[in-house]
């Protein structure tokens, strides 16, 4: 093995056949053989991002990783030049996570396909199909209402993709949350009023997590009366019917939207939805490169 630090102890012949041999490598063949992924999270993740990568291996797909704050992109290079760089490297999709509301710059580029992992409170695609898959499997489709989501509504991506697809479907989406954390557009939704309207009127709940990180006045945001009103307690859930479902896209904070107890419930069906989690992403991946 050799060190490659600078050019002191390398001979000129040594030095001219390294470059003859770089002028041999065809990069074409290289990336006919093998395609990349570039996961570039931003932000944390658990299950968007593993599933992500393990959906790629089991697609036989390469993983490369990176973010912002190691990429070049602090040093001014446009979003062109960075996405310019993947295709030639031979990454086909690039998977981004990111607190920006930005999709719309991707969408006039064509160097590679970008698969949202979320992105700020606007789109997180792949969620909204993991819960729609759970949705569908349950049997929650034969309502004209089939979930209702509860809680922070305004800062979930998780939500406006879903109801953007449950829309889509033809579907009314329910909604039940404190003035504060709805969203300003309510097309297309039903907005309920009381634990009783929701359960009388939809196939299921999906609880939302109170996003901490993106509320702007936190200090003032009173947590005892949010949970007063909209935390699924025991005895909201106990009045549900048996094949009632509540889902959760995770990750959960047991005592805010969520008591201990209900927790515990069979009708808490996240496990249903993260056993969507991998299968949504490699049928997202094939979507992405032109296979379905
Ligand atoms: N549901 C979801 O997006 O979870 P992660 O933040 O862990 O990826």
């Amino acid at each position: 093995m050799k060190h490659l630090l600078d050019f002191q102890n390398i001979q000129k012949k040594e030095m001219e056949n390294l470059i003859e041999e770089i002028l041999k490598v065809d990069l074409y063949k290289l990336n006919q053989i093998k395609s990349f992924t570039l996961l570039q999270f931003n932000e944390n993740s658990t299950r968007t991002r593993l599933s992500f990568a393990i959906a790629a291996k089991r697609l036989g797909i390469d993983i490369v990783e990176s973010t912002d704050n190691i990429s070049a992109k602090s040093k001014g290079e446009g979003l062109m030049h960075e996405l310019e760089t993947y295709e030639s490297m031979g990454i086909e999709t690039v998977v981004i996570r990111s607190s920006e509301n930005n999709i719309e710059d991707y969408k006039n580029y064509k160097e590679v396909a970008i698969i949202s992992g979320g992105f700020g409170n606007s789109s997180h695609p792949t969620q909204a199909l993991v819960d729609a898959a759970t949705l569908m499997k349950l049997g929650k489709f034969n309502y004209d209402i089939p979930v209702t989501y509860v809680g922070d509504l305004k800062h979930s991506r998780v939500f406006s993709s879903g109801r953007e697809l449950l829309n889509k479907l033809g579907f009314k989406v329910g909604v039940f949350t404190n003035e504060e954390l709805i969203p300003e557009n309510t097309d297309g939704l039903n907005i309920f009023n009381s634990w009783d309207e929701v359960i009388e009127n939809s196939g299921s709940l999906e609880l939302l997590r109170v996003q901490k990180e993106r509320i702007e006045n936190l200090s003032s945001f009173n947590f005892e009366k949010y949970k007063k009103h909209f935390q699924l307690s025991d005895e909201v859930l106990s009045q549900t019917p048996p094949d009632f479902a509540v889902f959760h896209p995770m990750p959960i904070n047991i005592g805010i939207e969520i008591d201990e107890i209900a927790a515990k419930n069979e009708k808490f069906k996240y496990g249903e939805q993260l056993k969507f989690a991998i299968p949504a992403r490699i049928i997202s991946y094939r979507y992405a490169l032109g296979n379905i």
